[in-house]
């Protein structure tokens, strides 16, 4: 059962009088507990795609968590943590507060947050540096916070947009085990990259084109044998005009 639905999926950015189509009747799913890599061409629009399954976007069609239309559903209600390509944390509190921010918003008590926040920070390896401010951290280390924010109220998908984009290869390994040993307790995440060498971590490898699925296939990460699942050519080119109104304006 796919708890991921993206159905008839739309949208173009507006900048001027241009327009710029991305996607066009876009229909996809991400099925339960796997690592899901999403690669294609720089503008291809991976991180559109997830932006808009974290809620941050407008779209044309619909996104479904578990038969539940996203945009129904409450920010704070929602099942996903999203992991920004810039980590985006805030400069002005310490990574404790960093990483405790989603459960202030969920009102979870203050002996509850500081237990679940102690213990993502050991996970992520981030218990000696709880009380800096994220611009005294390596790239690494706010990499790790910006997991550790995404993961500490226990959502089932987690989003990562280039998650070792700015990262060295040493720094790119430490948090793609990471994120590794979070799928393994559970959890479904979908990862953006540009780097082909990270498909080794993935269960299932899409490759994005013209605003399309080109190819989506199962890789052996946690398997001993490849199966090859679903090849799916392209449609085509998207269209790109002005006479499309299908995704609204952002
Ligand atoms: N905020 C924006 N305003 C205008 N155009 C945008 C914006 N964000 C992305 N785009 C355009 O949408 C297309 C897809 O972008 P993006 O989703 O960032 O692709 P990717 O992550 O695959 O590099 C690109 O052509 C990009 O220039
Ligand atoms: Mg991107």
């Amino acid at each position: 059962m796919p708890n991921i639905f993206v159905k008839d999926f739309g949208i173009s950015y507006y900048k001027r009088r241009n327009e710029t189509l991305v996607f066009e009747h876009l229909n996809c799913s991400f099925a339960n507990e796997k690592i899901n890599a999403i690669l294609g061409q720089s503008g291809s629009g991976k991180s559109t795609l997830l932006r808009a399954i974290a809620g941050l976007l407008s779209y044309a069609g619909d996104i479904y968590f578990d038969e539940q239309n996203i945009n129904k559903v409450p920010p704070f209600k929602r099942e996903i943590g999203y992991i920004s390509q810039e980590y985006d944390l805030y400069s002005h509190l310490n990574v404790f507060d960093n990483i405790a921010y989603p459960l202030k918003v969920l009102n979870a008590d203050s002996q509850e947050i500081k237990e679940r926040v102690l213990e993502v920070a050991k996970q992520c390896q981030l218990e000696d540096c709880l009380f800096v401010k994220p611009k005294y951290l390596s790239g690494g280390q706010q990499q790790r916070v910006a997991i550790a924010r995404a993961i500490v109220s226990d959502p089932e998908i987690i989003l990562a947009d280039e998650p070792t984009g700015n990262l060295d290869s040493r720094a790119s390994i430490a948090v793609m085990e990471e994120l590794k040993s979070i799928h393994e307790e559970g959890n479904t995440i979908i990862m953006v990259t540009h780097n082909p060498a990270l498909t080794v971590y993935a269960t299932r490898v899409i490759n994005m084109l013209d605003g399309q699925i080109n190819t989506d296939i199962k890789t052996v990460a946690d398997q001993n044998l490849p199966q090859k699942i679903e090849v799916k050519r392209t449609r085509g080119k998207a269209k790109r005009s002005r006479k499309s109104n299908k995704g609204r304006k952002n």
